[in-house]
């Protein structure tokens, strides 16, 4: 079990910390090589994701990242910006199906920001898709353009999606939806734009194959305020990479922090890149008080979906349970009443509950 260990930016580093402390105290022989990836590798080596990551992450069973990216590089040219190797690595290792489930913790019921019977018992997945859309289509760029006979700038990229590519993520969300309560919502914006028209129509196509599968579909402006108002409405939700990426943080919330959504990138073949869905967190980078359960669920997502290590994932997950049940809360999770620890202490806690 060869794991490509990749803790990035800002908290990646102190939560990684974490997860791979949780890892190490399993029984479980686990390979685990680190590299650079995003800013890191940029001051490292210039490139946001250099060949000698790429070499480990793709002899590798599965990569587990922190995160990347921070104001130190927001200033540079996009292809060396953080974001950029993260893209690159879900690209090269063809990770389109981007699971985010959001499970309410009946401990975190009042860290909502919504009320505790809108959120109780929430247990949802977005299956995001993760190598198309926006995110990746050409033509792009900023240029200057003659408007009206006068220069100024001009800001343009292309949405896009070829059909075998809704489909085969169409396939990894109605297989997800069988397993659970059997409801899909797909999620489009086919009132105004084409690819996602198209997106509905796949999506529709594929229901015959899914008859126990109840398919309904949402445009997403309406699915951003349904999220709110109802989330316990749905069960899987699928969507586009820029859509999903959204609606994926503001599901987040519902949880009572982003500090808990894990999150699991698979190719067709079960090797994945398992991350918290959080970013590197600038503002409260290097003080040791992130929220590292959305980094130890990430690690217990890659057990579960790489390695086949069900029970082992379940023990990590029951620890994570125990700790909050016992009142360990980081900054992000906080309410009066509960123990206020940090990054390192939500670890040790994890450890003894394990
Ligand atoms: P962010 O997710 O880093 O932070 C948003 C807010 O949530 C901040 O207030 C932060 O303190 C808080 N937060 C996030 N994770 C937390 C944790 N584990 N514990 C406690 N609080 C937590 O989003 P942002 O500020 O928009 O982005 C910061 C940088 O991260 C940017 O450079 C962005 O591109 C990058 N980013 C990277 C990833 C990734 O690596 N997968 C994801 C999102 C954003
Ligand atoms: C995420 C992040 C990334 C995305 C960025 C950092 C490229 O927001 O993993 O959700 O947009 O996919
Ligand atoms: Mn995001």
């Amino acid at each position: 079990m060869k794991i490509c260990v990749l803790p990035g930016d800002g908290i990646g580093p102190e939560i990684m910390a974490e997860a791979v402390r949780v890892l190490r105290a399993l029984d479980l022989k686990f390979e685990m090589e680190e590299a650079l990836l995003g800013g890191s590798a940029v001051d490292a080596t210039g490139n946001p994701y250099p060949e000698a990551t790429s070499k480990l992450a793709r002899e590798a069973d599965a990569v587990l990242l922190g995160a990347v990216g921070g104001p130190k590089w927001d200033g540079l040219p996009r292809e060396q910006r953080p974001e950029r190797g993260l893209l690159g690595i879900r690209k090269e290792l063809g990770l389109f199906a981007n699971l985010r489930p959001a499970i309410l913790y009946p401990e975190l019921a009042n860290a909502s920001s919504l009320k505790p019977e809108i959120v109780a018992g929430l247990d949802i997945l977005i299956v995001r898709e993760l190598t198309g859309d926006i995110y990746f289509g050409q033509p792009r760029g900023i240029e200057m353009r003659e408007v009206n006979g006068k220069g100024e700038r001009y800001g343009f990229n292309t949405m896009h999606y070829t059909e075998s590519e809704i489909r085969r993520i169409g396939r990894v969300a109605f297989e997800a939806a069988r397993k659970r309560d059997k409801r899909l919502c797909s999620v489009d914006k086919m009132n105004v734009l084409e690819t996602t028209q198209l997106w509905r129509d796949v999506m529709s196509e594929l229901a015959a194959e899914y008859p126990d599968v109840e398919l309904s579909h949402m445009l997403v402006d309406n699915a951003a305020m349904q999220l709110v108002r109802a989330p316990k409405q749905f069960d899987v939700m699928v969507t586009g990479n820029m859509f999903g990426d959204i609606l994926s943080d503001e599901a987040s919330m519902l949880t009572g922090s982003i500090g808990m959504l894990p999150s699991a990138s698979l190719d067709e073949n079960n090797k994945g890149l398992y991350e918290p869905s959080h970013g590197s967190a600038p503002d409260i980078a290097g003080k040791g008080v992130a929220n590292p359960l959305a980094t130890i669920l990430s690690a217990a997502m890659m057990l579960r979906y790489t390695f086949a290590q069900e029970e082992a994932a379940q023990r990590v997950e029951g620890a994570v349970k125990k700790v909050l049940a016992q009142g360990f809360r980081t900054g992000d999770i906080f309410e009066p009443g509960t123990k206020k620890v940090g990054t390192r202490e939500m670890g040790d806690a994890v450890l003894a509950a394990l």
